[in-house]
């Protein structure tokens, strides 16, 4: 069979990424990856995972292996709704995962040829399940508080469809939008009209600061939240939440039953379990001391490190953060490089919904050890400095 006759037009829109090819070479053991974004696995509490699995099987074992409702676990749907201020059960939709509710209101929201606002840059994960949709992006410029008011506004009159964000600690550079850009943010998108996606995968991950409103609480009749345990528990768990008003809910949840009928209901119920007792509150602290000494630490290495004309962000929580390299280095280019001095990162410009980027770059400190930490951005500075020499010879 020649396959690639059959495939659909949208198949056209997924694109395939030379990125993922080289980055396939940082797999090998004896290279320092600070590419990936995965969770620590140090942090995942397994012995209280193991006990909750054994509390549900004893507790509920015919429900937690039946099929369930596609709107989620109904405690667990109340757990989250008391988290989150002024809502009920009814605005929350348990997900496989907050990637799954990316791809399920693109679906609801999205029709080809549409246009879906985003920053410059923003989650590449986020651009890939809109991709399939068959649609077009407009990008908006950031600083240091999130995106730029002008650039929103000029992004705006192109009349997009759908305003996707993430005001915590952004993958993948790291950036918190301040009260004011997120104030902003809302009152603009109510004089457009423009629906709102706030993703907040990282939101419980804060260093430092106090936590500001989300956008959720700032206009909830406009802005759709999605939250996910991957970040504060397991990612293998694949299971997150959606916030949003009833009526875009219940069409949400037709969409999600045609895709997977709902959420693994053992799943859920684990989740609740170790939820109800307040474990949640003390893995979360836990996560959060744990990921602020790896910032600090990658902070102090890049200090030492790096030649004085980089610059790179300073996350006041997540995962990530984002070097910019002197202009006119290339760090698609320079990936080759680094790999063979045996470290690596995720070059900015796939992270461009329309091109960018090419003198910028993403780093994770999720799960580099002190040493690997150190070692990887020593050698990383010199190739930066290797690389800068010739350019200027070129
Ligand atoms: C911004 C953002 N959104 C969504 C996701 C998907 O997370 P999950 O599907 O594990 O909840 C990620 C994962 O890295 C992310 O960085």
């Amino acid at each position: 069979m020649n396959w690639t006759e059959h495939f659909a037009r949208r198949v056209g829109y997924i694109k395939p990424s030379t990125i993922r090819e080289i980055l396939k070479l940082t797999q090998k053991s004896d290279i320092i990856s600070f590419a990936g974004g995965l969770p620590a696995p140090y942090l995942f509490p397994v012995e209280r995972l193991k006990e909750a699995s054994v509390q549900v099987l004893e507790k509920q074992g015919s429900q937690a292996l039946q099929y369930g409702t596609t709107e989620g676990y109904t405690p667990l749907r109340e757990w989250v709704s008391s988290r989150i201020p002024n809502t009920t059960v009814d605005n929350v939709q348990i997900v496989s995962g907050s990637q799954q509710a990316l791809d399920l209101i693109a679906k609801v929201l999205l029709n080809p040829g549409d246009k879906v606002l985003v920053t410059a840059p923003t989650y590449m994960g986020a651009l890939r399940a809109f991709d399939a949709y068959e649609v077009d992006y407009v990008m908006v410029d950031v600083d240091d508080k999130g995106m730029i008011p002008a650039s929103l506004e000029l992004a705006l009159k192109q009349k997009p469809k759908m305003i996707y964000a993430i005001p915590n600690f952004d993958n993948p550079t790291g950036i918190t939008m301040s009260l004011e850009r997120r104030q902003m943010l809302v009152e603009m998108a109510k004089k457009y009209n423009v629906p709102i996606y706030e993703d907040d995968p990282y939101g419980e991950l804060r260093f430092e600061g106090e936590a500001l409103p989300s956008l959720y609480q700032l206009a909830p009749e406009l802005v759709i939240y999605a939250g996910t345990f991957s970040k504060i528990v397991v990612p293998g768990f694949r299971l997150g939440w959606l916030v949003a008003e009833p009526e875009l809910l219940i069409v949400v949840a037709r969409a999600k039953q045609a895709a997977d009928l709902h959420t693994a209901t053992f799943i859920q119920m684990i989740a609740y379990e170790i939820s109800k007792d307040g474990f949640m509150d003390g893995q979360i602290t836990k996560v959060r001391a744990y990921y602020k000494n790896q910032r600090d630490l990658m902070l102090k290495a890049l200090e030492k490190n790096f030649p004085e004309d980089c610059h790179w962000t300073r996350p006041k929580g997540g995962m990530f953060l984002w070097v910019t390299l002197p202009k006119g280095l290339d760090s698609i280019k320079m990936l080759m490089q680094a790999v063979e001095h045996k470290v690596a990162y995720v070059p900015g410009e796939p992270f461009f919904a329309k091109g960018g980027g090419e003198n910028t770059f993403r780093l994770s400190y999720s799960i580099a050890t002190p040493e690997q930490i150190d070692e990887g951005m020593n050698s990383l500075g010199k190739v930066i400095r290797e690389q800068t020499k010739v350019e200027e010879l070129v």
